[in-house]
């Protein structure tokens, strides 16, 4: 069987990483904070967490948990303008920086989160 993108990338550690970092840069983010009502994050880390790795072939924890992911549904009741997209995509590219991984995977992942962060802009 070929190896899945979560394989490759070391699992769920990985993710959890990612995530852990990419909300570093939420914590501190005037405009993307406050759209974040879970006082500890705790939930919306999980969340997204469970995402990624099920949309990168790994557990479907996320499915099980929340359904279907609806992104863009998921997404209406939150103001995000080109700006948010962009600091979005800031933190994520931050937190990525810092993963070590290969170049080919990187750039993989980055173009998927790119195209889905511009897919997400509900409002200018
Ligand atoms: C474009 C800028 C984006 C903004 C401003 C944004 C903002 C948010 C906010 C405020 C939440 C709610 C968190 C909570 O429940 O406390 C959320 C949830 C979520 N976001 Fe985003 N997001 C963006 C892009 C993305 C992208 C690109 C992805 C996927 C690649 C993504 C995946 C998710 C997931 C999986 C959830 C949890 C959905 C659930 O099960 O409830 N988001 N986002």
């Amino acid at each position: 069987m070929e190896q899945t993108f979560y394989d490759a990338v070391g699992g769920q550690e990985f993710f959890i990483k990612l995530v852990d970092g990419f909300y570093e840069g939420i914590e501190t983010d005037e405009v993307l904070r406050p759209m974040y009502v879970d006082q500890d994050l705790t939930e919306s880390k999980r969340h997204l967490m469970l995402f990624l790795q099920q949309y990168w072939g790994g557990p479907n924890t996320y499915q099980e948990e929340r359904g279907h992911p609806r992104l863009r549904m998921r997404h209406f009741p939150f103001a995000v303008n080109d700006d948010a997209r962009d600091r979005w995509l800031k933190h994520m590219q931050a937190s990525l920086s810092k993963m070590e991984l290969d170049e080919a995977l990187r750039d993989q992942l980055w173009t998927y989160l790119v195209s889905a962060a511009h897919s997400l802009v509900n409002t200018q």
